[in-house]
């Protein structure tokens, strides 16, 4: 029975998924180790560095009792009897592979890391989101040096989603470990699938070889990737012919076999895994020689930049072909609603894109503004910042709304349409609002996959 647990890495993943082992198993001592110091300083006070509905809750359930968070990495190592790894594994933006290849420096010096200071034999869990077979370099690189302790490498990806997190590690649809088939392989598959049962159904934890672990999360999120990116594409069609993309969402949702999930249009997918977990994919694809599959796989890419470059030229055309010196406000930064990430939110794109049309930009974002700042941070003095929306929302000729928050449902929008600019102009990314009743109000409405509703 394993007792004493580490997690290097202390992100969106290692977060929240030590603090849901830490609470089902409070006789685990539960330690998760980050080199970047102010975070660890913001785990353990019991104020989340994320923003993630439930959370802290959960956190301080378990905090200073068997859940511990430090910045003393190596010195953690010696006691942990399993380490979850879940460092950042980012698409490489240096030599060979630039652009598509997974960065795995972080995880090597881990590995390296782990290999110098582990004493006893030790279950090393991959939770990062890695290529195929790179359980096989990191058993090589545990080989490399003769006694001391031994280690047995599984792959345990990551299913949950931000926003979700809480509820998803709380009830997974299943929790998958891949691991060697030999019998030290399958007695620290056994150690995981214990540690799980405590809260998860046996029937929900599959065990698989490693191989299969490490490509079912490239290829799960690549098929979630895939339907939005074919929703989107529809999207397009519909605004051609007059199709409404929400009755064709529904339409098909309702075959079982298709169902309704991830069907929603939208301005475009965003999130740190997305693109760089298909990109990794085509990159591994094309090292094992299979052209065709990478072209097929790197179009859901391709979809999803024309669908942000489309929602950008919508707006240009609608707004009589220039946005120089109008205003625009971009009602969310975030890539989805519930959390405070903008990593490869789509409104980046968006908002530099209307930056280099000249437009004045006002964004505005209930969680997300450090990081819009942070990622506009070259954009001069054309873009401003308000939490507040109907602020944000003053002498605007448009709104663009890019992130689903439920509260931009709520908001009162023939106040907003008062301090506007006519024509007002409303933009709707994530079809979040009735286009009726906006355009009662008196806005030239666009949402995605559905015809405009103008008032010109
Ligand atoms: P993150 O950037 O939020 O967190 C990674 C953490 O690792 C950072 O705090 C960083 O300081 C730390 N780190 C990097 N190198 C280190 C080292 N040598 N020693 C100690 N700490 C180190 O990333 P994340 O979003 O938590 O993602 C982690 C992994 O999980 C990625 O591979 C990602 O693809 C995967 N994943 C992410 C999600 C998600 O929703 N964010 C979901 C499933 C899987
Ligand atoms: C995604 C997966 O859902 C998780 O299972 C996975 O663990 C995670 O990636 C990861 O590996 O990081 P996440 O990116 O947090 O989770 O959020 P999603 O809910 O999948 O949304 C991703 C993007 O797609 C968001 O920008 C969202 O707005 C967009 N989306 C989603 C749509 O545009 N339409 C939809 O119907 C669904």
């Amino acid at each position: 029975m394993i007792r004493n647990i580490l997690c290097i890495g202390a992100g969106y993943v290692g977060g929240p998924t030590m603090a849901i082992i830490a609470k089902h198993c409070p006789d685990v001592r539960v330690v998760v180790a980050d080199i970047n110091a102010e975070r660890v300083a913001a785990w353990q006070s019991g104020v989340a560095p994320i923003y993630e509905p439930g959370l802290e809750d959960v956190l301080r359930m378990s905090l200073g009792r068997n859940l511990h968070f430090t910045a003393d990495v190596e010195g953690a190592i010696p006691d942990a009897e399993m380490i979850f790894v879940s460092v950042n594994t980012p698409t490489k933006t240096f030599g060979q592979g630039a652009g598509r290849a997974a960065d795995l420096q972080h995880w090597e010096k881990t590995a390296r890391s782990i290999l110098q200071h582990a004493r006893g034999d030790t279950i090393v869990v991959e939770k990062s989101t890695l290529p195929v077979r790179t359980a096989e370099a990191m058993e090589r690189i545990f080989k490399s040096r003769d006694g001391g302790a031994r280690f047995q490498v599984l792959s345990n990806p990551e299913f949950l989603a931000e926003g979700t997190a809480i509820e998803d590690l709380e009830h997974p649809d299943r929790v998958l470990i891949g691991g060697a088939e030999t019998p030290d392989g399958q007695a620290a598959i056994q150690e995981l699938v214990d540690l799980y049962a405590r809260w998860v159904p046996r029937d929900r934890i599959l065990t698989t070889n490693v191989w299969s672990a490490e490509l079912s999360k490239l290829a799960a999120n690549a098929f979630l990737a895939q339907r939005v990116s074919s929703i989107n594409a529809i999207s397009a069609l519909c605004e051609q012919t007059g199709a409404d993309v929400q009755e064709v969402g529904r339409a098909i949702g309702t075959d079982h076999r298709i169902g309704p999930h991830f069907l929603r249009a939208s301005v475009g997918f965003g999130g740190s895994c997305f693109e760089k977990d298909i990109l990794n994919l085509v990159y591994l694809c094309e090292c094992y020689g299979l052209e065709e599959v990478g072209r097929y796989w790197e179009a859901v890419v391709t979809m999803n930049q024309y669908q942000k470059r489309r929602f950008v030229q919508r707006m240009i055309h609608a707004m009589f072909n220039t946005l120089a010196d109008k205003q625009i406000t971009v009602f969310g930064f975030a890539f989805k609603a519930d959390t405070g990430d903008t990593r490869q939110s789509p409104a980046i794109q968006v908002c530099r894109e209307l930056l280099g049309e000249r437009a004045f930009v006002c964004v505005t974002d209930p969680q997300a503004l450090d990081g819009a700042r942070r990622d506009l941070a070259d954009a001069g003095p054309r873009v401003s910042f308000t939490p507040d929306p109907y602020e944000a929302a003053r002498g605007a000729h448009a709104i663009a709304l890019l992130t689903d928050w439920r509260e931009y449902r709520d908001l009162d929008y023939q106040r907003i349409y008062a301090r506007m600019e006519r024509p007002a102009f409303f933009f709707d990314g994530r079809n979040l609002l009735d286009p009726e009743k906006l355009h009662r109000i008196g806005f030239n409405v666009y949402p995605i996959g559905l015809p405009e509703r103008s008032l010109l």
